[in-house]
């Protein structure tokens, strides 16, 4: 069984409160290890660990930087297997979508590692004579990567290494039920010569660990994955703080489904998007916005489907659906299985916990659907973040695409169609961070921005290019080799007077 310690300061440390929890594999109870429980005392540790370790790393050049990003990324991809098996174990996701998950922090790896050789500002005239004006990126600081259990590597990877390339010096907070995959990664980062301080890692709870975090003063900066209430109170303190905020938070994606669609793409494609990663993924498809034209079909045939799918162990090949991620879980998604039920929705798979054999051992649910859901319930608005599916029927696109933006969330959707301008109307309208046409609304891919409109963020996004934009702040830079006194806004440039 191992045991996670934190890390500060390039040692793994024993946490200052002596306690350590259980890690469970929700697929069958095992416990994997044992996780420290950090207090107020480690962060502030770590903090002073990071910031001692910023006044060298923003000096060192962004390519040595960069080289120790692709060394990290070599490891994980020599790894990846490993990695994806324990991966499973903690947090049960099926084994092909766990080494995708480790795949999309290798993607990150090399990508970010390019950055280190651009990191692109900019130069400009300036207004007056013998004078150069240019634009550069600077680090912000010491940077707090909060993360969530469902991509237990890759987006602690959109953080960290984003946060590394650009010099800034990092304290990492993981999920509570997946510490074992921050500690790889961890250790992969010191294998990989990353210089003590510059990374740390403190495990603990939210309440205790995160706040600690979001009230440090030498944190300048959050970087925080989870709820929309967490994302509030972060928002709240860290902002008040003037500390800057990057938030991801929830979604209610939707897919639209026009008469002309492919069915057998929509059958595969969503039976995918709402049931892979049991629908644990903030871009998971939770609702299903049909044509009437073609509704009946639709339900009729992702109905069957989902009832054909096999839960179990994610570690076994004949597994489509992993277990829930704890019992908290497992209640929330029975919870709004009653809310669906009363609210007058239409069961017409699923609904109950999944308990025959060995998912008795684990935190198990049907993949479920709901027919004939109406705009208005609950279903259709609160994240469940869980397999349930909620299928809304439609007239028209322009009432697809009303419902799509009527939630308060805008992070993914989709629009299966055939139609070009169906597809383009769909593009320019609906009002989500990520867009698809013929795929739903899962798979995002690193080198391009990811993040949501409305109650999903703040208006930020990680990965792509769009992530220096979070880690970096600008520093503007005037040259004046005139050998005078030159008053911007106030001398008039003659000239006649340039020689
Ligand atoms: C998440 O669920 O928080 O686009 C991340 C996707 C993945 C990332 C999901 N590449 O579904």
């Amino acid at each position: 069984m191992t045991v996670y310690r934190n890390y500060i300061n390039g040692r793994w440390t024993e946490p200052r409160s002596g306690r350590y929890v259980d890690n469970v594999n929700p697929a069958t109870g095992e416990v994997l290890g044992r996780a420290a429980v950090g207090t107020e005392e480690d962060v502030a540790e770590a903090v002073a660990a990071a910031k001692a370790a910023f006044a060298r790393w923003r000096k060192v050049p962004a390519p040595r930087r960069a080289e120790i990003l692709y060394r990290v990324g070599e490891l994980l991809r020599e790894r990846k297997e490993e990695l994806a098996r324990k991966m499973t174990q903690e947090m049960g996701k099926v084994l092909p979508e766990a080494r995708g998950d480790v795949q999309e922090g290798i993607d990150m790896a090399y990508y970010m590692a390019g950055e280190g050789r651009r990191l692109l500002g900019y130069t400009t005239p300036a207004e007056m004579p013998d004078k150069f004006a240019m634009a550069v990126r600077e680090p912000i600081g010491v940077v707090a990567a909060i993360t969530p259990w469902n991509f237990p590597m890759a987006i602690p990877t959109w953080k960290i290494m984003p946060a590394l390339v650009a010099g800034n010096t990092v304290v990492f907070k993981p999920a509570t039920d997946t510490p074992w995959m921050a500690y790889e990664l961890v250790r992969i980062f010191e294998e990989a010569g990353l210089p003590p301080g510059v990374l740390n890692l403190v495990y603990g709870p939210g309440e205790t660990v995160g706040e600690a975090l979001l009230r440090h003063p030498d944190v300048h900066l959050i970087s925080f994955t989870g709820s929309v209430e967490s994302g509030r109170h972060v928002n709240q303190v860290a902002g008040a703080q003037l500390k800057r905020v990057h938030l991801e938070l929830g979604g209610k994606n939707a897919v639209i489904v026009m008469d002309d669609a492919d069915l057998d793409l929509v059958e595969q494609a969503v039976t995918w998007s709402a049931f892979g990663t049991t629908g644990q993924r903030c871009t998971a498809t939770s609702r299903l916005l049909v044509h009437e034209a073609v509704y009946d079909q639709v339900v009729e045939r992702l109905a069957a489907r989902a009832a054909k799918l096999r839960l179990g162990n994610g570690l076994d090949p004949q597994t489509d659906v992993g277990p829930l991620i704890n019992g908290r879980a497992l209640e929330k998604v029975a919870y709004y299985v009653d809310v669906g039920q009363e609210e007058g929705a239409r069961l017409v798979v699923g609904g109950r916990p999944a308990t025959e054999g060995e998912l008795a051992r684990g935190f198990f649910f049907q993949p479920t659907i709901f027919a004939d859901v109406t705009p208005d319930m609950r279903i259709a608005n609160e994240e469940i973040f869980g397999p349930v599916l909620a299928i809304i029927k439609v007239r028209s696109l322009e009432e697809a695409i009303a419902i799509n933006n009527g939630v308060q969330y805008g992070l993914s959707s989709a629009i299966f169609t055939r139609d070009v301008r169906n597809a383009f109307v769909a593009m320019r309208d609906l009002a989500t961070g990520i867009c698809y046409v013929n795929h739903g609304t899962i798979g995002a891919e690193i080198h391009l921005p990811f993040g949501g409109m409305r109650a999903t963020g703040n208006g930020h996004r990680e990965a792509g290019l769009a992530a220096l934009e979070v880690y970096t702040e600008w520093k503007a830079i005037y040259v004046d080799f005139s050998g005078r006194l030159q008053r911007a806004q106030i001398d008039e440039v003659k000239i006649e007077d340039i020689g």
